[in-house]
């Protein structure tokens, strides 16, 4: 395996949001961008199932655990596949495979030394199934995030030694290659410099989780079992579990995307557990951002909650992918705004690259019997050429680094250069002298290839839309990798072009 990515598996408490939905399809581009590359990947996706959070929410639906958790796992698979996410595992962490192997490496972690019991007393937000580092003096703490009352606890748990890790993860976080944006660093450096605190591993008392072998009435904290999942992901359910077999099923991971708000468990916690164990660390974690919704926090109790299923039958997925990936650069907050998505959609893809193709293909229809104009090679007009080419270079080079909003202007500037080329040389202009017609051809020819480099590069962003540019173009047949055909002068020429149609109706204002 060359890529293995993963989204964070998420809670089955509620239905998927457009938090959930933003990661995934960002990760369903990086997955789609390096299989285009030529890369062999592994995109693991899945739900986080156990703990009291869960357990309670089940209980207030009146349903079992397992049963609520079924149910919510149902919703998150179908949107997925209504998105068409092109994930290649999805793991459930109240599988049976799962739970052996939380068994499994607990062992493990145990034999490194690393597990002791003890006491655990503090403030505990079951929203965030963490304990905050509040003092136990205060009266009725709330949690930031929840709004909502800490519970204390003082319970016996089995606690892992994360203190006998300090320097090897102060080396990790402080290198240059593992936390992404770079100014998410900063934060978590600090958090390590004041000292890193062993934490408990089990709950009593929490009944939806994996039993401790050892230690009955224990179950594993969610964290800890949650983290496991994406082992679980990598290696092959079919088989018995085998830490050695990890390597050659896609371990380690290449990127961990998830949200700032997990950047600690992910950063710290996560490679702290794998070195006890024995197994190597993912290479990068990249913690994006939060969306708001026209400037507020999107929540229940505020009613403003996008529901991600409608949003989709509403406006389809390319436009949403789009808005999505072009407006906000992930890694920094966004506020979604609907006036500025219609408005971004359609001036992009319907104006910008939809037009730029549509009468391009107009004038072909019109002067050139709707075939790829033959090129005259004396006239060649490398212009184009080069700004494709070195559009090529940085769009692959933002996009491996998950910059999917240069990634998307890049082939914007592209469009709209090739706009201005067409304006510049007016080629309705030149037609009209026949002497001018082998220029023409090559204005015309110029800009199709141009909008072929368009729809190849735009594929992982939005997939239906390059099918259609594609199609426009005459060129249907499907393509895996693009090696072979994202290079300049490829378009064949005498080849037919499909009759001129929109690739992007223009998106109306629904409420
Ligand atoms: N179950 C844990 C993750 C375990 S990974 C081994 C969890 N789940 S979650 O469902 O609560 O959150 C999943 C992701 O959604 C987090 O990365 C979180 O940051 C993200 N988001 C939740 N709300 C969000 C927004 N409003 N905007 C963007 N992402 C947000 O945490």
């Amino acid at each position: 395996m060359d890529f293995t990515l993963t989204t964070p598996l998420y809670y089955v408490n509620d239905q998927p949001h457009l938090g959930s939905t933003y990661t995934t399809l960002a990760c369903d581009a990086l997955a789609r961008f390096h299989r285009l590359e030529g890369h062999n990947v592994l995109f693991i996706t899945g739900v986080d199932e156990h703990g009291q959070k869960i357990q309670r929410t089940a209980k207030a639906n009146s349903l079992n655990p397992q049963e609520h958790c079924d149910l919510i796992s149902n919703f998150y698979l179908d949107l997925w596949t209504r998105y068409e996410i092109t994930l290649d595992r999805y793991i459930r962490t109240s599988s049976k495979s799962h739970v052996e192997l939380v068994h499994k490496f607990y062992s493990r972690v145990k034999e490194s030394g690393d597990i002791r019991i003890g006491r655990q007393k503090g403030w505990y937000c079951v929203g965030c199934e963490e304990y905050k580092d509040i003092p136990a003096s205060s009266d009725k703490p709330k949690c930031l995030i929840h709004q909502k009352e800490l519970e204390w606890r003082d319970e016996e748990n089995l606690f892992f030694c994360l203190s006998n890790y300090q320097s090897q993860i102060e080396k990790l976080v402080g290198s240059e290659n593992f936390i992404f944006p770079k100014s998410r660093q900063k934060e978590i450096i600090n958090f390590v410099n004041q000292g890193l605190k062993d934490f408990s591993i089990s709950r009593v008392n929490v009944e939806w989780g994996i039993n401790v072998p050892d230690h009955p009435g224990h179950t594993f904290y969610v964290w800890f079992d949650a983290l496991l999942g994406y082992l679980s992901g990598t290696l092959d359910k079919n088989k018995d579990i085998d830490f050695l077999a990890l390597n050659k099923n896609g371990w380690p991971p290449s990127v961990h995307v998830i949200g700032k708000d997990i950047l600690r468990f992910h950063a710290i916690y996560w490679p702290a557990m794998l070195m006890s164990a024995g197994l190597e660390i993912p290479k990068k974690v990249f913690g994006h951002g939060f969306l708001t919704r026209e400037g507020q926090k999107m929540g229940k109790s505020l009613g403003n909650v996008l529901d991600p299923k409608i949003f989709l039958d509403s406006y389809g997925s390319d436009a949403i992918r789009w808005f999505l990936l072009r407006d906000i650069e992930f890694g920094q907050d966004g506020d979604y705004q609907h006036q500025r998505f219609i408005d971004t959609v359609n001036n992009d893809l319907s104006n910008t690259i939809g037009n730029l193709l549509n009468r391009t293909l107009t004038m072909s229809r019109n002067w050139f019997n709707g075939k790829v104009p033959i090129l005259d090679p004396t006239l060649r007009n490398s212009e184009l050429e080069k700004q494709s080419l070195s559009a090529i270079k940085d769009y692959k080079s933002d996009f491996s680094q998950l910059a999917y909003k240069n990634a998307s202007q890049t082939l914007i500037d592209l469009a709209t250069k090739a706009n201005i080329y067409l304006n510049d040389n007016q080629p309705w202009n030149k037609i009209k002298d026949p002497i001018n017609k082998n220029e023409v051809a090559n204005i015309i020819y110029n800009v199709l290839e141009t909008c072929r480099i368009i729809g190849i590069l735009i594929k992982p962003l939005t997939p239906n839309l390059s099918r259609r540019i594609m199609s426009q173009l005459g060129l249907n047949k499907d393509f895996e990798v693009w090696q072979p055909i994202l290079k300049w002068g490829l378009l064949e020429e005498g080849q037919n072009l499909s009759l001129p149609d929109p690739v992007m109706n223009k998106l109306e204002l629904k409420s």
